[in-house]
């Protein structure tokens, strides 16, 4: 990527493409004292009350800057390396980081552990790049004491609260107003597809764990997806294309929303999963699109729900695990009550939590 300059015009050339920049669009980005604050990076000026009719009276690069005479006066030197970062168009941080598909054969994943100062080292950068390559993350030795998981879920960035409170305890209960609550097996699923929007992700943090069962287990939507749809393209579509209605209920409140169980991106690609049998309601279709949708709603549980796809494993008493609500299925297996005690505390976190955090260590430790 160049810079280059021809009669007053700034050019971009990618090498296979030559293309004029905007003298709007360097002028929006004038970044002396008197135009940008240092401190915040936000404009001193507003850019829609400028005049349309901007243009360069004189350009010229100086080693790394590009330095402009506009015609409303306004003189500048623009850093061309910090201009160069936003010809991609997209997030260079979070996209620049491949999903890693896997299924029941993955190991060796790296855990981390718990220590002073976690959040801002560079452990805590290499977690939420392990986080976003596979969709969840497991954290040892994270202290049990006064709701830890909130102080976690805050320092990575902001506790998620809902109409369960700012965290859960995950135990059994009498009288539920979740299966969670119970000592019941619970099979893949996303966490709470009745909420607009529907958290993000998902902690879930061992305090006791006294049972034989009660394994947690995990699944891979994307890899799924993906494979759902080379195996069948027509399920793939219809699951991408029909939504349908999520509740939850109870005697405080009524949530509802609608989505397909599998919702792409505007560029067709993968964005996110929701699953839970227990709460759908799939909306009045004609009776062949309803029986093709049947048939493509079973295929994707019977993946979803095989051994092929499906890790399991057991948390320890300081055990975190960190999941993609968006991303992965998660569930466990039943156990025994009267074994011990079981007991787990969740949260939710949103990705501007994950997604702050990792720029900010990215700039910190200058990756
Ligand atoms: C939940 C849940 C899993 C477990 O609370 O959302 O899925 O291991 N819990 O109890
Ligand atoms: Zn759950």
């Amino acid at each position: 990527m160049k810079i280059e300059l021809n009669e007053n015009k700034v050019y971009f050339n990618s090498g296979s493409s030559k293309k004029e920049i905007h003298p709007f669009w360097l002028r929006e980005r004038v970044d002396g004292e008197e135009f940008l604050d240092k401190g915040t990076q936000q404009r001193l000026f507003d850019p829609t009350t400028l005049s349309n009719e901007i243009s360069i009276n004189t350009a010229i690069i100086n080693e790394k800057f590009l330095e402009i005479d506009f015609n409303d006066g306004v003189k500048s030197k623009l850093d061309i390396d910090k201009l160069a970062l936003e010809f991609s168009n997209e997030d260079t941080v979070i996209k620049s980081i491949p999903k890693i598909k896997w299924n029941s054969t993955l190991e060796n994943i790296k855990n981390f552990k718990y220590q002073d100062d976690f959040f801002d080292s560079k452990e805590m950068y290499d977690l939420l790049v392990s986080f976003y390559k596979y969709g969840f993350v497991i954290i040892k030795n994270i202290p049990t004491d006064n709701n830890f998981i909130v102080k976690f879920a805050n320092s990575i960035g902001s506790v998620r609260r809902t109409n369960f409170g700012e965290f859960f305890d995950v135990k059994s209960k009498p009288d539920p107003n979740d299966l969670a609550y119970t000592s019941l097996g619970l099979s893949p699923h996303t966490d709470n597809p009745y909420r607009n929007p529907v958290p993000c992700i998902q902690l879930l943090h061992c305090i006791e764990s006294e049972v034989t069962g009660g394994l947690s287990t995990l699944v891979d939507g994307f890899t799924v997806t993906e494979d759902l749809k080379k195996e069948n393209l027509e399920f793939y579509k219809i699951l991408s294309e029909v939504k349908v209605r999520f509740k939850f209920i109870d005697k405080d409140v009524v949530l509802e929303d609608w989505s397909e169980l599998i919702k792409l991106d505007d560029d067709k690609t993968f964005k996110q999963v929701r699953f839970s049998p227990r709460l759908d309601y799939v909306p009045m279709l004609d009776k062949e699109k309803l029986d093709l949708y049947y048939k493509a709603r079973k295929k994707l549980s019977e993946m979803y729900n095989s051994a092929k796809y499906r890790i399991e494993f057991k948390l320890s008493p300081k055990d975190l695990i960190m999941m993609d609500n968006y991303r992965l299925l998660h569930g466990r297996t039943s156990y025994e009550v009267k074994e011990g005690n079981r007991f787990l505390q969740g949260c939710y976190i949103d990705y501007d939590s994950t997604e702050g955090k990792l720029r900010h260590l990215k700039r910190k430790f200058n990756l």
